[in-house]
């Protein structure tokens, strides 16, 4: 059934791979933005500084994906940005909750979240059901999932991806990683034993879509390849893929740690997430190993 589907922040990665998949699908898409509405584009204007949201943009809709939120690694943790990270994601869906109070239909709300909801444990692993971390971003994550879940007092359905890194050729950490390890100067990170926790892009639309269109049941899913790899592995996959060399030495923490600060905790520790749960209701993956999907995106 052909369905109107909201995208907030529909204009980055994620959301523009999405609403290529949905538009093919013949779903009319409409992406909430900071740019200025621009229907013939099917771009509409919010600004959560002010609380505006355009509010043409709810009509009809049956389905709202809410990827907005300012970028976790771009910038230092500054506690002006810290505030940014947290507010963009919660206020945006508090926005939204209020923006559809007069609609008649029932939503499905499909919220990100990230894989950092859980503690950052090097060789643990962890399902749906495990308690999330103290970290700033599990905090950031328990928020945003909390916002998402208060839909569900207006009987609307809501579904959350817990996502691990995004891989794709369009953008994101793959390609900033592929230049790096294309110069020659790829090497793994801090003790190398944390979990590299990623999905590739066409698979993580594909439970967008799944969500969407009804094939998955609204539920909180880990959005992660079952193919489970640590940092050290990753780095090496990446670098034969690329036929260069991998540096002997790993970046020593301290070192990462004095270059980005304490973002660098994202990427030093962490443990492994199971993607099961998505699995058993039928979801098959089409990249479920790292050799498969590197050699897709190279
Ligand atoms: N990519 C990954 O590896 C990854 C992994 C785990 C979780 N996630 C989460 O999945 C979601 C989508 O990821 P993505 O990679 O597609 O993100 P992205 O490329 O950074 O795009 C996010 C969109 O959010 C909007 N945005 C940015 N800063 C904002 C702010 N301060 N206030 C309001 N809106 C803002 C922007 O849209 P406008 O400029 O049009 O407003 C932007 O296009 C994000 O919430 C991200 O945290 C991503």
């Amino acid at each position: 059934m052909q369905q109107t589907v909201l995208i907030s922040g529909g204009t980055g990665l994620v959301g523009t791979a999405l609403k290529s998949a949905l538009l093919a699908n013949g779903h009319n898409v409409r992406v909430l933005s900071r740019q200025k509405t621009d229907t013939k584009k099917g771009i509409y204007q919010w600004d959560l500084s002010t609380g505006y949201i355009d509010k043409t943009a709810i009509i009809g809709i049956s389905c709202i994906v809410h990827l907005a939120g300012a970028h976790v690694m771009d910038k230092p943790w500054s506690k002006n940005r810290r505030r940014e990270i947290l507010t963009s994601r919660v206020s945006g869906l508090e926005l939204l909750k209020e923006a559809i109070k007069e609609n008649p239909e029932k939503i499905h709300l499909i919220s990100a979240s990230g894989s950092n909801f859980y503690p950052s444990v090097n060789g643990a692993f962890f399902t749906e059901v495990d308690k999330p971390g103290e970290s700033f971003i599990s905090k950031v994550c328990i928020e945003w999932e909390k916002a998402a879940n208060a839909f569900k007092s207006n009987e609307h359905h809501v579904s959350i991806l817990r996502t691990g890194v995004v891989l794709s050729n369009k953008g994101g950490a793959y390609v900033r990683l592929r230049k790096i390890f294309s110069s020659g100067f790829g090497s793994s990170l801090g003790s190398g034993k944390q979990a590299f926790v990623w999905i590739h892009i066409q698979d993580l639309v594909s439970m967008y879509v799944g969500l969407i269109e009804g094939n998955i049941p609204p539920h909180t899913y880990n959005a992660v390849s079952p193919n489970k790899v640590s940092m050290d592995e990753f780095s090496k996959a990446l670098a034969q893929r690329l036929g260069k060399w991998l540096l002997p030495i790993n970046v020593p923490s301290f070192v990462l740690k004095l270059i980005i600060g304490k973002r660098a905790n994202l990427l030093l520790h962490g443990g492994y997430l199971d993607s099961q749960k998505i699995q058993d209701v039928g979801f098959k993956f089409q990249f479920p190993d790292l050799p498969k999907a590197l050699k897709n995106l190279v």
